[in-house]
């Protein structure tokens, strides 16, 4: 096997850790730290608070945006889109059977996976020119007869294939009017919103419901490390809560 920040590796997205984090790792793995609370581990929590905020500041979301660290953007669409349904589940009076979510054939494959394990099914966006923009997915929903079923958009940035950002800007503005989660996949191309030439790219981050982006890609950590934020952390919770018994 040949390790992925190899320059022999010419395979897929490479990975670039830094000596000092792959050394840090190490120390975190000898540890054994269990950072799933502030009681096992407050000082771990405190240190990817930090890192999470720096995030969050870099897309210009709100003081009070915040999440945590998982297993990968795989994981982290996974749980975005969860709490998305939820979302939508508390503001909907009626649920539909199935609900959808907006994607476009540049979509991540992990995102067609969450969707089957979640039980949504996929609301098909066309692209301009591999771009998802606020007129495809505004064209797509005037189209579509159980347009209300959709309760989320997931905005790719970038693309898995060609590191194209979508239109975040024009999808936001309509998630805005039609009151749907905007999810932002930048697990491969967030980085990039350190990169003063690329930033305005990114217009319309600001407004993410929900942003992923993987350190294991672009900044320097090894993996598996996906920074995920939510923009009301508060609703992440509603997920996590226990269901009272139904009566059946
Ligand atoms: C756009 C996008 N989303 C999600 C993923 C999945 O990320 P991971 O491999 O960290 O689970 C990738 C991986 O390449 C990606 O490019």
């Amino acid at each position: 096997m040949i390790s992925c920040d190899s320059p022999r590796f010419l395979s897929f997205i490479p990975a670039a850790p830094t000596k000092a984090s792959l050394l840090f790792d190490m120390i975190v793995s000898a540890s054994s730290l269990q950072g799933i609370s502030w009681l096992e581990a407050a000082g771990a929590v405190h240190a990817e608070n930090q890192a999470l905020r720096f995030v969050s500041d870099l897309a210009g979301l709100p003081e009070g945006a915040g999440g945590c660290f998982v297993a990968g953007g795989s994981a982290g669409n996974l749980s975005a889109l969860a709490v998305a349904r939820e979302a939508a589940a508390a503001r909907h009076r009626a649920t539909p059977d199935r609900w959808r979510v907006a994607v476009s054939e540049q979509t991540h494959s992990s995102v067609a996976n969450t969707l089957r394990m979640l039980g949504c099914a996929p609301f098909d966006v066309a692209t301009d020119d591999a771009r998802m923009t606020g007129a495809t997915l505004a064209a797509a929903l005037d189209a579509h007869p159980d347009a209300d079923s959709v309760c989320a958009v997931v905005a790719t940035a970038g693309t898995t294939n060609a590191g194209i950002v979508d239109d975040i800007s024009g999808i936001a503005e309509v998630c805005r009017t039609r009151g749907l989660w905007l999810h932002v996949d930048g697990a491969y191309g967030a980085a990039a919103l350190l990169a003063p030439s690329a930033r305005h790219l990114f217009d319309g981050v600001e407004h993410a419901d929900s942003l992923v982006v993987d350190p294991h890609k672009w900044l320097y950590a090894p993996f598996d490390c996906a920074a995920l934020v939510y923009r009301e952390p508060h609703l992440r919770a509603r997920c996590t809560r226990r269901r009272p018994p139904t009566s059946t």
